[in-house]
C-alpha cells in the first residue's frame, strides 16, 4: 500500500461501534472484493472492500473477517483470514501480509490463513444463532455482476439454512456514515492532494492543451503525493461539460471555452471529490463569469445550509429555489416558468438536473440515508450546476463539507474558487 501506516485504533473503534449494534449471538463475516477479469488472462487492480476495510484495515484480496463477539471461546471472538504466503506467490504476485504484519494493521490478535476458515466457521454457527451477512447496497447501483460477498450469501445459506439471516449493510450504512476524527484526518489529506492538483493544472491549462494532456497532469500530482484518482475524471471543455457523465477527455481546450474539471483523489481509500470550472484563456468573459458566480452564490448558501437536522430532499428544495431565482437573474428563466413549477418538476431542472450533493467518504457517492436528518460527523458534496448546451458552455462546482453541531465545515475553503483568484493564478 502507497499511504502511510494508519492507527489501527480506527478498525478497532469501528469494530466495536459494529458490535454494540448486533444482538446477542450473532456472527458477521464480510469478504474482500473479487480481483475483476478483463480479457484473455488480464485483470483490473484490487479495488479494497469498503467494509472490509473500515473494519480491518486490510487492503488483501481474498481476505475473510468474521466477528462472534459471543463466541465461547475468546480467541475466536474477531477472526482475520488471509491467504498463506508462499515462495510461489513471492515470485509471481510479491508481498502478502504475514501474521503479524495483518495483526499490526488491524489490531486483530487472531490471524489465520484461509484452509481453516471452513472448520472454524462450522464451529461458530453451530454456536451462533443471527448470521448477518454483507452485501453492496446503493439505490442507485444496479449491478449485474456477482460480489464474494453475495456468493458466500447463497453458499452459506445453502449449507445452514435453518438459521435467522439479517443484511450486514444497515449496520454499517449507520455507523459509516458519521465520519470520526481518524477519518476526517484521511479525507483531509486526500483534499489537501486534490488542491495540489487543481494548482497545478492553473498554471498547465491553456489554449490548445489537450483534456488527456490536463489528465497526466493530475496522475503526476497524486500518485507522486500517494493518492490516486477517486473516479474517472471529468475533463471537460465547452460544451463537452453539458455531458454530466462525460470522460473520454480527448478533446482540444480551445481559446475562449470554460474547462469543467469534476477531479480528486483519494488517500487511504477515503475520496476527495472536487469540481472546478476555469477558462481555457485564462479569463472569463462576462456571461461566463455571471453564471459562474451564480453557482458560486447557490455553492455557499448550501454550504451554509447544510445543518444539523435537515432533511436532504428539504436542502435540495432550498437550493432550488436559490437556483431559479439566479436563473431568472440571468434571463434563463422566466416568472412564469416559476408560476408553473411542481414539487417534482422544479423550474430550475432544465439547467440544474442532477442532485445537489451527496455523503462521500470511502465510497464517492458514499452509504448513507436521505430518508434521516443530517446529523454531525456526516461528510457531503455540495456540487450545483447550470448546463447551457446552446451557449456551448457548462459551470459547476463542488466542495466537500462536514455537518457539525456548531455549523458545516468546508473542507475545501482553502481550494482557489473565486473568479478573480482563478484569474490571477493562471496569469502568474
Ligand atoms: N465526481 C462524481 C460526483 O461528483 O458525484
Ligand atoms: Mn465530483
Ligand atoms: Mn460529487
Amino acid at each position: 500500500m502507497r499511504h502511510s501506516p494508519i492507527n489501527p485504533k480506527l478498525f478497532i473503534e469501528n469494530r466495536e461501534r459494529l458490535k454494540k449494534l448486533l444482538p446477542p449471538k450473532s456472527l458477521a463475516v464480510i469478504n474482500a472484493n473479487d480481483v475483476l477479469p478483463t480479457n484473455a488472462d488480464g485483470s483490473l487492480p484490487l479495488h479494497p472492500n469498503s467494509d472490509l476495510f473500515y473494519l480491518s484495515g486490510i487492503e488483501q484480496e481474498e481476505s475473510i473477517l468474521l466477528l462472534a463477539p459471543d463466541a465461547f471461546d475468546p480467541k475466536l471472538r474477531e477472526i482475520l483470514f488471509l491467504r498463506e504466503p508462499s515462495e510461489h506467490l513471492k515470485i509471481w504476485e510479491g508481498h502478502k501480509h504475514s501474521k503479524a504484519a495483518a495483526q499490526k494493521i488491524s489490531g486483530i490478535q487472531t490471524i489465520k490463513w484461509l484452509s481453516e476458515f471452513p472448520v472454524i466457521f462450522r464451529q461458530l454457527m453451530c454456536e451462533q444463532e443471527h448470521v448477518w451477512l454483507n452485501s453492496n447496497e446503493h439505490k442507485r447501483a444496479a449491478v449485474e455482476v456477482e460480489t464474494r460477498d453475495v456468493r458466500f450469501a447463497r453458499e452459506c445459506q445453502r449449507q445452514f439454512p435453518l438459521h435467522t439471516y439479517h443484511r450486514l449493510a444497515r449496520l454499517l450504512h449507520q455507523i459509516r456514515v458519521v465520519k470520526t476524527p481518524v477519518e476526517i484526518e484521511l479525507l483531509k489529506e486526500a483534499v489537501a492532494i486534490t488542491e495540489k492538483g487543481f494548482r497545478r493544472l492553473l498554471r498547465f491549462v491553456k489554449p490548445g492543451v489537450n483534456e488527456c494532456e490536463i489528465e497526466a497532469e493530475l496522475a503526476r500530482e497524486f500518485i507522486r503525493r500517494r493518492g490516486k484518482f477517486a473516479y474517472n475524471p471529468i475533463i471537460a471543455s465547452g460544451a463537452n461539460a453539458c455531458t454530466l457523465h462525460y470522460n473520454q477527455n480527448d478533446q482540444p481546450c480551445r481559446k475562449g471555452d470554460l474547462l469543467l474539471l469534476d477531479v480528486a483523489a483519494s488517500y487511504a481509500n477515503y475520496n476527495a471529490d472536487l469540481t472546478r470550472t476555469i477558462p481555457v484563456s485564462g479569463k472569463f468573459t462576462r456571461r461566463q463569469k455571471a453564471v459562474y458566480n451564480a453557482v458560486l452564490r447557490v455553492m455557499r448558501a448550501s454550504i451554509a445550509g447544510a445543518t444539523v437536522g435537515k432533511l436532504h430532499l428539504d436542502w435540495q428544495k432550498e437550493s432550488q429555489a436559490m437556483m431559479n431565482e439566479e436563473l431568472l437573474a440571468l434571463g434563463l428563466l422566466k416568472k412564469s416558468d416559476i408560476r408553473k413549477q411542481t414539487v417534482d418538476t422544479p423550474a430550475c431542472r432544465k439547467y440544474f438536473m442532477h442532485g445537489l450533493g451527496h455523503p462521500l467518504g470511502l465510497d464517492v457517492h458514499d452509504v448513507g440515508f436521505n430518508t434521516e436528518p443530517f446529523a454531525a460527523g456526516w461528510v457531503l458534496t455540495v456540487e450545483p450546476g447550470i448546463y447551457l448546451p446552446e451557449e456551448g458552455f457548462a459551470v459547476r462546482l463542488e466542495n466537500d463539507i462536514i455537518v457539525t453541531e456548531t455549523g458545516p465545515v468546508d473542507l475545501m475553503a482553502t481550494t482557489p474558487v473565486e473568479a478573480d483568484e482563478i484569474e490571477d493564478l493562471m496569469h502568474r
